[in-house]
């Protein structure tokens, strides 16, 4: 071993650096809905691995997701998830500096499965732990992508429960401009599919069905205006209406005028929600963000930058519960063994 003077090295600066966490492995635990899934992420926005155990084709037999069958499906799956994604990121235990895991919001016995496996993998191992809210780690899947996003920044979150549009201002700063005020956006393109016989989940068939159709169906185009909330139910009930009299038509083009008139809605109220508050960008995450179509209207309408995450991490995935814990620990957030699962946990 060289005397440390001879090294070319500002010790001082160095364990300055050190204290600042380099190299931070982190592994996530997601369970709150219908994937068990666990990844390990180094320093919040290298995906060292990504695993997930999806249960669709067991909830697609009841046309939804049952809760029961959910819950029992996780305790099945995770501990083979977990292990799995240790081993594709080549890594032991001791290397594991945080375990993350989603608290909320979702399904209460489906994420209580998560947060007491990763309380006992932290004591068991002595790691920390963090709880992270599901919809904040939504929002974190674009850290994972190439380019890192800048502040400040509306975000919209669309998933299968929440249709949010968010300033963030910083890290952990989030304002709620607008929500929905009855179906969430997932949630019409899964009640849509139904009335359209196309199955469950409703989002990816709409979006491969609507690919081969024309919008050519007069569906309302619910703009709520002078506010940035949403409304969904109206068009569902429009779509449900016409199904009863027989004259949805073809089904692709069916399919493609329901998905005209929620993308051109979301996309429409995101742009205009980010000029109201001076966003410098605009940013998509949850499962309706995989949708091709809300895609290339935002990059083609919006005149600010616009950036999702691929589809992969759009729907849940435990990446994205890792690298917003990396974030929420340069803030000095931990938890303890008192933490518990908030169903109904908000964002802001
Ligand atoms: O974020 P997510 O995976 O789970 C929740 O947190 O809810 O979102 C699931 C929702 C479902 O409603 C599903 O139909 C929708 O995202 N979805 C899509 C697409 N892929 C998933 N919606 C439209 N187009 C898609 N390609
Ligand atoms: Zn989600």
């Amino acid at each position: 071993m060289l005397p440390r003077q001879l090294y070319s090295v500002n010790w001082d600066f160095l364990s300055r650096c050190l204290c600042y966490n380099p190299f931070v492995k982190i592994l996530g635990i997601e369970s709150s809905c219908d994937e068990t899934a666990a990844a390990v992420v180094e320093d919040g926005i290298h995906i060292l691995s990504n695993e997930i155990a999806s249960q669709i084709d067991i909830h697609a037999r009841y046309g939804g997701i049952v809760p029961e069958v959910a819950s029992r499906q996780h305790l099945l799956a995770i501990i083979p998830i977990i292990d799995s994604a240790l081993r594709k990121a080549d890594t032991q235990w001791q290397e594991i500096d945080v375990i993350a895991v989603t608290k909320g919001p979702g399904l209460a016995g489906s994420l209580l499965v998560g947060v007491n496996v990763a309380k006992s993998i932290s004591y068991a191992h002595n790691i920390k732990l963090i709880g992270i809210n599901h919809l904040e780690g939504h929002i974190y899947a674009n850290w994972l992508t190439k380019t890192l996003p800048i502040f400040p920044l509306l975000c919209l979150i669309v998933s299968g429960g929440h249709t949010d549009l968010i300033h963030m201002s910083f890290h952990g700063k989030y304002q709620l401009l607008g929500h929905t005020r009855d179906d969430a956006a997932g949630e019409a393109f899964d009640k849509a599919a139904r009335i359209l016989g196309l199955g469950y989940p409703g989002g990816p068939a709409i979006d491969k069905a609507a690919k081969n159709g024309t919008p050519c169906l007069a569906l309302p185009h619910s703009w709520l205006n002078g506010t940035h909330d949403f409304s969904f139910s109206g068009i569902k009930t429009a779509l449900y209406r016409l199904a009863e009299k027989g004259k949805l038509g073809n089904v692709n083009d069916a399919a493609a005028s329901f998905q005209e008139a929620v993308v051109s809605v979301l996309a429409g109220k995101t742009i205009a929600a980010a000029n109201a508050c001076g966003a410098k960008q605009i940013l998509l995450s949850g499962g309706v963000a995989a949708n091709q179509a809300l895609r290339q209207k935002l990059f083609q309408s919006s005149p600010l930058p616009v950036q999702v995450p691929p589809p992969i991490l759009c729907t849940d995935n435990a990446a994205m519960i890792a690298a917003c814990a990396y974030f929420r620990l340069q803030s000095g957030i931990e938890d303890s063994y008192d933490m518990d699962v908030i169903p109904g946990l908000l964002l802001a």
